[in-house]
Parts: structure tokens; sequence; C-alpha cells
């Protein structure tokens, strides 16, 4: 009797064993990264743009997904098939000025950090300038680089600025989506010499139609923006021409890309348009006051900032070229 209990013993032994170390070594399963992330990194980025875009109400992307994954005990429900995460398409116009390698610079750092953006560069220009080239081949984002040169009589001050790019960008969007159904997009004007905080971009993503937001910096005030009352916009809180039907810069809006495929004949007119008004007459063809949908906290939030750059002081650059190497800045 007491042989067949020992050998009993003996036998199930290795078997309590490894059920005793299993249980310790998940119980020592590591904790969650301490890693710090990013604050807003919707994707990890590889060489060429590679990306791994962020999804919907995951705050993790990249390594910190699987790690999440693996910490995770017990049988897992089927994974949710997402909606795509709708592009944002942001369009520049840009002219060459000792500055601009700069500006692009600093958007490009931005936008890099962007999940699913794709950067629509149109140069001020009779052709695609090599530097803005040679810039974008290596500036590591999806982009269209387009070109098209203002006539030589609207390069007036006083006048608006960058009508024909803008328009260039948005005959591009157009003719992309001409024949296919529209994937989920957003469409926002990005002037190269502008500052943008990557919560801006999560704010506009979820644009239905038009989207507005502050702008900070901007009409002779610290800031303007849309008011709010009831979750709807009611007027402007601005100090420059408070009559224009929508008192809000180029960096204050979004559009949705439906509304941009549906309004075909949309676009930013030269004929009567003063600066300030264009804002006001693209987006008078697209919507109204009452449609907007106010974004950044009801519009309490300064998430984009008018920001422009001082002209470079080139007193002391010689008429000929001295050194004894080119650089491009
Ligand atoms: C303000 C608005 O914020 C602009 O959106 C608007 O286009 C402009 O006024 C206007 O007057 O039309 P502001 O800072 O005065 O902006 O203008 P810039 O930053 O000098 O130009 C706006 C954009 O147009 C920039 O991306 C700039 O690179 C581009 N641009 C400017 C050109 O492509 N060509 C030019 O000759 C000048
Ligand atoms: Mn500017």
């Amino acid at each position: 009797m007491k042989s067949v209990l020992f050998s009993r013993f003996f036998i199930l032994l290795p078997w309590i064993l490894i059920v005793i170390i299993m249980l310790d070594v998940d119980t020592r399963r590591p904790a969650p990264s301490l890693t710090p992330r990013p604050y807003f990194s919707p994707y990890v980025a590889g060489r060429g743009g590679a990306r791994l875009p962020l999804r919907r109400g995951s705050p993790d992307s990249g390594p910190g997904r699987g790690a999440q994954k693996r910490n995770q005990s017990g049988p897992q429900p089927p994974p949710q098939p997402e909606p795509p995460l709708p592009t944002i398409y942001a369009i520049t116009p840009t002219y060459s000025r000792p500055v601009q390698k700069a500006e692009l610079t600093r958007l490009a750092n931005t936008f890099r950090q962007v999940a699913q953006l794709h950067w629509i560069l149109v140069e001020d220009a009779a052709a695609r300038s090599e530097l803005v080239s040679r810039f974008l081949a290596r500036a590591g984002l999806p982009s269209t680089h387009l070109h098209v040169p203002t006539p030589r009589r609207y390069k007036r001050p006083g006048l608006p600025r960058a009508t024909e790019q803008r328009n260039a960008g948005l005959a591009w969007l157009r003719q992309r989506h001409q024949h296919q159904r529209a994937q989920p997009g957003v469409l926002f004007f990005a002037d190269d010499d502008n500052t943008y905080s990557l919560e801006l971009f999560q704010e506009m993503r979820t644009t239905r139609k038009v989207s507005v937001w502050p702008v900070g910096l901007v009409g002779g005030r610290r800031y303007e923006r849309p008011l709010v009352e009831n979750g709807k916009v009611v007027g402007w809180y601005t100090g420059w021409r408070a009559d224009r039907p929508f008192a809000i810069d180029m960096a204050g809006f979004a559009v949705s890309l439906q509304v941009i495929l549906s309004n075909p004949k949309a676009v930013f007119k030269r004929h009567g348009s003063q600066p300030g008004m264009q804002e006001s007459d693209f987006l008078k063809q697209i919507t109204t006051v009452e449609e907007l949908e106010p974004k950044a906290n009801n519009c309490t939030k300064v998430l984009v900032w008018h920001t422009r750059t001082e002209k470079v002081n080139l007193a002391n650059e010689p008429k000929y070229h001295l050194d004894t190497v080119k650089i491009e800045v």
C-alpha cells in the first residue's frame, strides 16, 4: 500500500512542480514599458516614412502595442475591424526665399509625427525647384509636389497670396479622387510659416464637414476665435474686420474631403478678393456658420499660431560667390 502511494506521489510530483513554475512565471510578467513615448506619437516612423498608424482609441502603437498584447492573459476577444483613419491632406503653398528650407524643415518635423498625413506642397514657381524636390525626397513623408506660378500682376503688396497654389492643391485632390469612392479624408491649408501643435491634427481628424478652432497671434490680437454657444458657432472674437462672414484665418479651419468633392466648383478667387477675405470667400461656397463644428474644447484652446518669420539680414552677403564651396541653405 505504502509503495503504491509513493509511486503515485512521484508520478504527480513533476506535474505539480510544472504548475507551480507556470503560475510563478505568469505573475512575474513584465510590467508595461515605462519608456517615454512621444506625447502624441501616432506611429513609429521608419525609413522612407514607413509607419504604423495609430488606431482610434488605442493609446499605443508600434512596439507598445505588441507588448500590451503579451501582457493580457486569458482568451482574447476577436479584434474588431476598425474604420480606416481619415487621411489628413495638408496643402502648403511655398515660395523661394532665404528662409524657405528652414520653414519647410520645421513643417516636415511636425508632419512626420502625424499618422496618415499626405503633404501637398505647391511651389509658387514656373517649375519644381531642385531645393524643394531634394528636400521632399528626404523628408520621409507621403507627399505630392506641385507647382504653379502666381501671375506677376498679382505679386503686389496688398493682394491675396497663394490663391493659385491652393487651387492647384484642390484640383489635385479632386482629380485623385475622381473615380474612386472617396476614402475618408480631411483637408487643411497649412502655410509654411505657421506653428502647428500635434494636438491640432487629432482635433481636425474628426471633421465631418467643416471644423473650426482658434488661431494664435493673428488679427492684431493674441488670438482670434469662433465664439461658441451650446456647441454652435454664434460669432467671432476678432480685432480685425469683424464684418467678415467667417472671421477666421486660413489656419483656423479644416474641410472634409467629401465636402471638397461634392462642391467641385469651390475655389479661391482672384476676382474681387481682398487679403483677409479669402477664407470667407472660400468657406461661403461650401458651408454656413451654423454648420461649423467647433474643435479645441469649444474653441477655447490655441493649437496653431500664425507665426511670421522675420526677413533675414543678408546685408553682408557678397555680390558674387566667394566661398570655395557651394552650399544649399
Ligand atoms: C495671411 C494668411 O494667414 C494667409 O493664409 C493668406 O494667404 C495671406 O495672409 C494673404 O495675404 O493672402 P501671411 O502670413 O500674411 O498670411 O502670408 P504669408 O505667410 O506670407 O503667405 C501665405 C502662404 O503663401 C505661405 O505658405 C507662403 O509661403 C505662400 N506664398 C506667399 C506664396 O506661395 N507666394 C508668395 O508670393 C507669397
Ligand atoms: Mn504667414
